[in-house]
C-alpha cells in the first residue's frame, strides 16, 4: 500500500505527517460503530466562535443504512462517485449559516465546521483509517435527499473507510494516487509581520 507522508522542513506531528487524501478503500473491511463514534467525537470537541457548535454531520455507513449511502454517494459529482464508493462511510458535512442563539448570521460558521471536519480527518488516522474530503458535489441533490433543513450550508463530504490498494480503483486515477504530494513553497502563504512579506 503507499503511503504519502509529507515532505517537511520542519518537525510536526505524526498525525498531520500522515494524513493524506486517498482514493483507494476497502470497501469489504467494516468501519465499527465506535470507531464512527471517535470521528464525531474528534468533532465534538473543536473549537468555535462563542462555542456554538454550527457544524452539522450526516453519517451514511453502507453497512448500517445501505439506501441512505447510496443516496449520498449519488450526490457527489461522477468522478468522484467513481472512487468513492469504495468508502464504506461517506459523510456529509454540513454548515449552520446563523447562530443557534439570536439567529444571526454566523460568519465563522463554514470556518469552524471546516476545522472540525479536519478533526475527523485527523481522528480517523489515529483509529487506523483514512479520509478523503470533497467539494465536488451537488449541494441542493444534499440538501433534498438527506433532509437538510433551511438555515444549513452543505460544505463538503468526507469518504472514510481503510486505505486500499489502488488497483480497486478505475486506472485513470492511478497515476494520481502515486504522484508525490506537493505544497507551496512558505513564503507564498505564511509572511511575517506584513501581507506578502515572506517568512523565511
Ligand atoms: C474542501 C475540499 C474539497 C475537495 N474536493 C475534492 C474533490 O471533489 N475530489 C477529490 O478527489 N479530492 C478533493 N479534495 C482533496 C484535495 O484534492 C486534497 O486534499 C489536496 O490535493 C491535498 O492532498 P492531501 O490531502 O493528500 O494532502 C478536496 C479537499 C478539500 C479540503
Amino acid at each position: 500500500m503507499i503511503d504519502k507522508p509529507a515532505t517537511t522542513n520542519y518537525n510536526i506531528n505524526e498525525f498531520a505527517r500522515f494524513r493524506w487524501s486517498p482514493r483507494s478503500f476497502d470497501i469489504n473491511k467494516q468501519v465499527s460503530h465506535d470507531q464512527v463514534m471517535s470521528l464525531c467525537e474528534a468533532a465534538r470537541w473543536s473549537p468555535s466562535c462563542v462555542n456554538d457548535q454550527p457544524w452539522r454531520f450526516i453519517i451514511c455507513d453502507k453497512y448500517n443504512d445501505a439506501a441512505a449511502y447510496s443516496d449520498l454517494l449519488s450526490c457527489l459529482d461522477e468522478r468522484n462517485q467513481l472512487w468513492a464508493q469504495t468508502a464504506p462511510i461517506l459523510i456529509s458535512v454540513i454548515a449552520s449559516d446563523t447562530f443557534s442563539r439570536g439567529g444571526q448570521e454566523n460568519r465563522w460558521g463554514q470556518y469552524d465546521t471546516g476545522a472540525a471536519a479536519m478533526s475527523i480527518c485527523l481522528e480517523a488516522k489515529h483509529q487506523g483509517l483514512m479520509a478523503h474530503q470533497m467539494g465536488g458535489f451537488d449541494a441542493n441533490k444534499i440538501i433534498e435527499k438527506l433532509a437538510v433543513p433551511q438555515g444549513f450550508t452543505p460544505m463538503s463530504v468526507i469518504a472514510v473507510g481503510y486505505h486500499a490498494d489502488i488497483s480497486v480503483i478505475d486506472e485513470s486515477f492511478h497515476k494520481q494516487e502515486m504522484s508525490q504530494r506537493t505544497r507551496k513553497d512558505f513564503n507564498d502563504t505564511f509572511f511575517s509581520s506584513r501581507f506578502g512579506k515572506g517568512i523565511i
